[in-house]
């Protein structure tokens, strides 16, 4: 049973507090404790790097191979080296242990490699090595140079590499002489190795009681990756921490490293290094002339050392096993680096336009009567919302793809009931499946194999949500169709509806009775694969079969919304996350900020966190300052555990109950902004959420903030995270001209204070930034389709603005394909320009119904004949009911 869920029952309070002795600490993990050992031995002046480079093959200089020899004592290693050049300033890194030969037949020999899984090969086709990519030898070092001022130099004895761009050292490697690369070690011989990396615990070791078997034995990767000059870097989620990243090695910071290990970490604590339910193992450095980045391809439990000094920001990379695979970008801008990334692991995914609304979910709503009253309350009390959720207790006994047949009687009838009002039903699945024989599920996955495997080759049991259950074989391509099959239209799930979407929670994978949380390291996949070599990979595959049965589901007629709570590099492409178990406490509210933020620039846009804290019952000023938050979360969803209070917002008492109403319906006022936005995440992997370094790099003093962020790059934003606060300050970035987003007023300082009581949010447009919003109230997000816009117009000091609108079906993949419109709104020199880019005939009748303009003055205007009267404003003016299209071109002068 979940320790949590115990305590409730047997009546005690728990005071929350993260189980961290459940989880290693890096000098109780043995791997780890080697490499940061090995990092002390290299101190020493007479250490150098037992790596040399060998046989370099040049012939192609964007697809160099060679030998890295490793000598230790009179021993060799042949590694095999390759360096590939590929377009966007992306240089790819793999070292690899050849031939390999195990005594066990039935493991696998080979290191694994998740680019299977989790790179977009779609993209990576076409990722093609840049055409001036030369080579240079002069003695003992070989120089790359390629693309737009970009070198890649590389000592051959001892190994070293370093990364330029436009002449300037952008990154260092193996510079702190780091790079380990455990090779194959039989088990009653040392060859090879240093007498000081050999522990007691390499090939067994036990934790909470927990023995971990080490079939082949210790075999961890290593790397020292320097970002020189910089001062900070951004990234690597899922941490409940700062923006940019602390020293993990000293007072000043954390004592632990990060560490990337899909955990159930309930009760988590914020500003920690812990493991949480997703990894990324993307790091980006910027700085105010260059950004640079780099991905770490591997699947298993991985720590991540960051040192900073004078001579910039280091990162020390440990994984317990696979393959030494990495990319590095480099480019003037921390989007460009960004934009790189996502041609090899995908841009995000375009969501329905519904999935960008708000989400009420509880665990549980518990019965189909129970939904309808929830949804209907919605409409009485005239709040917007989108999709209604269901968590595990609407199954049979937490069977899924079954119901409880007693409270949810007719789930299709229900799920047509929400349709009417356009509403979604999202329900959750997650990967464990409770062994009951003659649960078709249960008995499909044993009797066919499907199952991850112990070490006696039987389905590995462990405890979860049902009790003892078992898990899909993601890497068995049979157990993978399957899961996906299991999504079918017409089954049980939700029969012939549309509109029913997924939720797969647990699948980091959680397991209860399984050490640190999840499952052992030494189980079975097939191929002969351990869990330990993929395990951060393992919810991903699984969501990416979730993906394929839904778009199957849907015949490719609509989009899938999925949301996961495990995710690796490339969940993008498929679902949302969320930040898990919070807590109803400010400091909670606070943290998700920089969470969100960090999901962002690592490439993962679609993200929230739970509104109202999951744990426990927030008091009403603290629900509604984080319904004023949450109205910027890229996915926005208010969540509470089974034992919290009900707090749907039409429960609250005024003032609270308005102020959050005036949240919900602010976000859909902007959903035409956030959809423009995620149409750019679709294109760029631009975060939604924007953190301010990414929209001004060249502004040193911005870096550091994350309490405040951009939506797309023309809102700001910095959301009220204090109890009782009275005023907050709010940095302007770019030295221009900010409006209040609600009362126009123009602020020019760098820095101003403004006031906070319960009903506002500080949120500004920015000068030069034209935004679109639609203001009638309506239940849902379809049912705006159809609305007319708003313009904002807010000019800047030069007498400028511009601005982008993306709008489609909002549900199909009909975009790509063309149906689709996307508008540039320009004003200069007193003059509104649509310049539409494309437009679909489908968005002829979208029209204009006003505009807004800040920062101008005018009395008149005209679009050829017709004129038109302005109303006067305190912050300028407006055009009333223009009537333009914005799938037309026009032109508005103003007088
Ligand atoms: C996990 C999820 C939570 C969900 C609960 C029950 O704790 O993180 O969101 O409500 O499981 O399914």
């Amino acid at each position: 049973m979940h320790p949590f869920k115990l305590l409730v029952l047997t009546g005690i309070v728990p005071v929350l507090a993260v189980k961290d002795y459940l989880f290693r600490k890096c000098d109780q993990n043995p791997f780890c404790h080697r490499n940061r050992h090995y990092a002390v031995e290299a101190q020493r002046p007479d250490f150098v790097t037992p790596y040399t480079l060998a046989n370099l093959d040049t012939a192609d200089p964007a697809h160099i191979t060679g030998t890295l020899v490793k000598s230790v004592g009179d021993q060799t290693v042949d590694l095999s080296l390759l360096i590939e050049i590929k377009t966007d300033n992306t240089v790819h890194f793999v070292v690899d242990e050849p031939n390999r030969k195990l005594d066990n037949p039935a493991l696998q020999a080979s290191r694994y490699s998740p680019a299977g899984d989790i790179l977009d090969h779609s993209q990576v086709s076409k990722l093609k090595p840049t055409k001036n990519v030369k080579v240079s030898k002069k003695d003992g070092a070989v120089t790359i140079s390629f693309g737009d001022g970009n070198e890649v130099e590389i000592t051959l004895s001892p190994f070293k590499a370093r990364l330029l761009h436009k002449g300037t050292e952008q990154v260092a490697l193996n510079n702190r002489q780091l790079l380990n690369f455990e090779q194959l070690r039989k088990k009653d011989s040392n060859d090879g190795w240093n007498s000081w990396e050999l522990q007691d615990n390499a090939w067994s070791d036990s934790f909470d009681g927990k023995t971990d078997e080490k079939s082949r034995g210790p075999e961890a990767v290593a790397l020292d990756i320097d970002f020189s000059n910089y001062k900070h870097v951004f990234g690597i989620p899922e941490h409940a921490d700062s923006l940019s990243l602390k020293e993990t090695n000293s007072e000043s910071g954390h004592s632990e490293p990060y560490r990337l290990f899909n955990v159930d970490i309930f009760e988590y604590e914020t500003q920690s290094p812990m493991p949480m339910y997703g990894s990324i193992p993307f790091m980006m450095a910027s700085k105010t002339d260059s950004a640079t980045g780099v991905f770490w391809l591997n699947g298993a439990d991985t720590y991540v050392d960051v040192s900073k000094s004078s001579q910039g920001v280091g990162s020390h990379w440990i994984s317990e096993a696979g393959k030494l695979d990495f990319y590095l970008f480099v480019d003037d801008k921390p989007a460009h680096v960004l934009e790189a990334y996502g041609k090899l692991t995908g841009m995000a995914a375009l969501p329905q336009a519904f999935a960008i609304g708000y989400h009420q979910c509880r665990w549980n709503y518990n019965s189909q009567s129970d939904v309808l009253e929830v949804n209907a309350n919605f409409d009485e009390a005239s709040l917007p919302y989108d999709v209604i959720w269901l968590d595990v207790e609407y199954t049979d006994a937490k069977k899924y793809f079954t119901w409880n047949k007693d409270q949810f009687p007719e789930p299709v009838e229900m799920l047509g009931e929400l349709d009417e009002t356009k509403r979604k039903l999202v329900t959750i699945i997650d990967p464990h499946i409770k062994a009951e024989k003659s649960y078709f599920v249960y008995d499909d996955l044993v009797n066919k194999n499907f199952a991850v495997q112990d070490r006696a080759n039987k389905p590995y049991e462990g405890h979860c949500w049902p009790g003892n259950s078992v898990w899909v074989d993601s890497m068995n391509p049979a157990a993978s169709e399957y899961w996906a099959s299991l999504y079918a239209f017409g089954n049980d799930l939700g029969g012939d509806a549309l509109n029913l979407h997924i939720w797969n929670d647990m699948n980091e994978p959680s397991v209860f009775s399984g050490p640190e949380t999840t499952a052992p390291k030494y189980l079975l996949h097939h191929g002969g694969w351990e869990h330990r070599d993929l395990h951060n990979v393992y919810g991903q595959t699984l969501t990416n079969r979730t993906f394929d049965g839904m778009l199957s589901r849907y015949n490719g007629e609509q989009r899938p919304f999925i949301l996961t709570r495990s995710y690796y590099a490339g969940s993008q492409r498929i679902a949302a996350m969320w930040t898990g178990d919070n807590q109803a406490d400010w400091a909670y509210l606070k943290e998700a900020t920089p969470m969100i933020l960090t999901s962002g620039i690592a490439g993962m846009p679609f993200s929230g966190a739970d509104v109202g804290g999951f744990f426990n019952n927030p008091d009403s000023e603290l629900l509604t300052r984080w319904y004023q938050a949450g109205a910027f979360y890229p996915f926005f969803r208010g969540h509470a555990h089974i034992d919290s209070a009900r707090r749907e917002p039409y429960l609250a008492e005024e003032p609270y109950k308005s102020a959050i109403s005036n949240a919900l319906h602010l976000r859909y006022q902007l959903l035409p902004q956030f959809y423009s936005a995620f149409y750019e995440a679709s294109q760029t992997l631009a975060p939604v959420m924007r953190p301010l370094f990414f929209e001004f790099p060249e502004e040193e003093a911005v870096y550091a903030i994350d309490d405040e962020f951009l939506i797309g790059d023309s809102l700001l934003a910095k959301p009220v995270v204090d109890r009782g606060a009275k005023s907050i300050d709010v940095v302007l970035p770019g030295g221009g001209v900010y409006y209040d987003y609600f009362t126009g007023k123009a602020h020019r300082a760098n820095k101003i204070t403004v006031p906070t009581e319960l009903e506002s949010i500080p949120l500004f447009v920015r000068g030069g930034k034209i935004i679109t919003r639609r203001d009638r109230h309506r239940r849902s997000a379809e049912l705006m389709a159809n609305d007319p816009y708003t313009l904002v117009v807010a000019v800047d000091d030069s007498g400028r603005a511009s601005g982008k609108l993306y709008t489609d079906d909002g549900i199909s993949y009909g975009y790509e394909k063309g149906h689709y419109a996307l508008a540039e709104f320009v004003y200069e020199s007193g003059q509104l320009k649509n310049k539409v880019t494309h437009a679909d005939k489908a968005f002829n009748d979208l029209n204009i119904e006003r505009i807004i303009v800040y920062g101008a003055q005018a009395s008149t205007a005209h679009a050829g004949k017709t004129k038109f009267d302005l109303e006067q404003t305190d912050a300028g003016f407006i055009v009333r009911n223009p009537r333009f299209k914005i799938a037309e071109n026009w032109t508005l002068t103003f007088k």
